[in-house]
């Protein structure tokens, strides 16, 4: 079975290619830079411009799409560009596609793209699993807490968060390999509901940081649907690392 990893250089990408590397797929990887010390096929592959799709996925069995473009070119990268190339891929037997918690209820044109990716490959004819995911423990620390400003987090602290571990996502999508095609799964979300705030206070802790935690309040739509945790599922907590874990085994 091949398998073909797009996104390869990402952070879901690299965790998922760290886990290949100990199983028996055949695996082709893509991404626009090079992968460093990487011995699998590598194809370079723009999903703005369509060059090298089709040799990207000309001759594997699944793809696990980690590509995407939450800042720049979104609507071309994760919607016209993701459709063209769901448009090469007829002959996949398994297109896994992660997603996020909440899109449809959360205002933001990113989600509003990966909503679209969901119905495209939904209404294709390309057998598929979609399976959301919560946010990444690394992915909330490089947004929100990586850069103290005079000694503060200014944070919009009481908003909702359910980090999950990038490795136990990138895990649960492998496994969907030999699950085969199932449509929509149930979420793969993160162990605990924390408030931002608290997140901060636990890197204060972990780290034995002098820095402060000063939240924020912010007006519209968007900060509504996170303090209301729309973007967490609190019937589901199947992640077992902690926020606090990820933080302690970054420090070895
Ligand atoms: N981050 C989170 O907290 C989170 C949570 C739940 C689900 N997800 C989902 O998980 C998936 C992966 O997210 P991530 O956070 O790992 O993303 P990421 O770190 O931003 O990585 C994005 C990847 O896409 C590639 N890429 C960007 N522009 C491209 C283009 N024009 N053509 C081809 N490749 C391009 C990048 O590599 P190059 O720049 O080298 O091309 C990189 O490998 C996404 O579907 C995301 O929605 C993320």
């Amino acid at each position: 079975m091949k398998v073909l990893v797009t996104g390869v250089t990402g952070q879901l990408g690299s965790a998922l290619l760290k886990q290949l590397k100990n199983t028996d797929y055949e695996v082709k990887v893509t991404s626009r830079r090079k992968p460093e010390n990487v011995n699998f096929e590598w194809v370079y592959c723009d999903f703005l411009t369509g060059e090298g799709l089709e040799e990207a996925v000309n001759d594997v069995d699944v793809v696990i799409h980690a590509a995407t473009s939450p800042r720049k070119d979104s609507d071309i990268i994760d919607v016209s560009g993701f459709n063209k190339f769901l448009d090469t891929a007829q002959h996949i037997k398994h297109f896994i596609y992660p997603s996020i918690v909440g899109i449809e209820d959360i205002p933001m044109k990113y989600y509003r793209n990966k909503y679209q990716a969901e119905e495209l490959l939904k209404n294709s004819s390309v057998p598929h699993t979609i399976v959301r995911a919560t946010q990444f423990h690394s992915f909330v620390e490089n947004l929100f807490l990586s850069k103290p400003l005079f000694k503060r987090y200014l944070v919009p602290g009481d908003i909702k968060i359910q980090s999950v571990d990038v490795n136990e996502f990138a895990a649960h999508l492998i496994q969907m390999i030999n699950v085969g095609p199932q449509g929509k799964t149930e979420d793969c979300t993160g162990p605990e509901i924390l408030t931002l705030r608290e997140m901060a206070e636990l890197k204060i802790k972990v780290n034995n940081e002098s820095n402060k935690v000063v939240s924020l309040w912010f007006p519209g739509k968007l900060y509504r649907a996170l303090l209301d945790g729309k973007n967490t599922n609190d019937l589901r907590k199947v992640g077992k690392v902690t926020f606090e874990e990820f933080l302690i085994a970054k420090q070895n």
